[in-house]
C-alpha cells in the first residue's frame, strides 16, 4: 500500500527542502544533492502533472486555475535547476546565487501548492480515492526515475518543451 497521494506529496516536500540544506552546506557532498534533488523534483512534478492534477480537475471543488498555474511553476522550477546543474562546480562564484534562485522558486511554489491544490484535495477526494492516486503517482514517479528523468540532456529539453509556460 502507497498511502495517501497528499501525505506523499509532502514527504517529497520535505525531502526538497533537506536537500536544499544539503546543497548549501560546503562540507557536504552538494554534487550527490543536486542529483538526487534533479532527479526527485522533476520525477515528483512530471507524475502531478501527468497523473495527479488531471484526476483533481475531474473534482468540481478543485480550481483549475490553480492546477494550470501549478504546472507553471514546474516549468519555472525546472529551468532554476537547470541553471544550477550548467554550474555544476558547488565551489563555483555562480553556484550560490543559482541555488538561491531554485530554492526561492522551489520553495514558493511547495507553499502555494499546499496551500491550494493540496487542501483542495483534502477537502474533495474521498479517502479511498486519495490512496488510489498515492498508488498511481508512486508509479509514474518510478517510472520516471527509471527514464533517466533527473538527467541533464532530459532536464534540458523539458525547460525547452515548457517554456512558454515561463514566458
Ligand atoms: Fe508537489
Ligand atoms: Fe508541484
Amino acid at each position: 500500500m502507497a498511502g495517501d497521494v497528499i501525505e506523499l506529496i509532502l514527504a517529497d516536500h520535505r525531502r526538497f527542502e533537506d536537500l536544499f540544506r544539503v546543497l548549501r552546506d560546503n562540507s557536504a557532498d552538494r554534487l550527490g544533492a543536486l542529483r538526487e534533488l534533479a532527479e526527485l523534483l522533476v520525477a515528483h512534478a512530471e507524475a502531478e502533472e501527468g497523473e495527479v492534477y488531471p484526476a483533481l480537475r475531474r473534482f468540481q471543488d478543485i480550481d483549475d486555475h490553480e492546477v494550470e498555474h501549478g504546472a507553471e511553476e514546474h516549468a519555472e522550477g525546472h529551468q532554476a535547476l537547470l541553471a544550477l546543474m550548467e554550474v555544476g562546480d558547488p565551489e563555483a562564484e555562480a553556484w550560490d546565487e543559482k541555488l538561491e534562485e531554485l530554492v526561492k522558486a522551489i520553495n514558493h511554489h511547495l507553499d502555494e501548492e499546499e496551500r491550494t491544490i493540496l487542501n483542495d484535495a483534502r477537502d474533495a477526494v474521498p479517502e479511498q480515492r486519495r490512496r488510489e492516486l498515492g498508488e498511481i503517482f508512486v508509479k509514474a514517479r518510478a517510472a520516471r526515475v527509471s527514464a533517466g528523468c533527473g538527467d541533464i540532456s532530459h532536464v534540458r529539453d523539458l525547460v525547452e518543451q515548457t517554456k512558454h509556460r515561463v514566458d
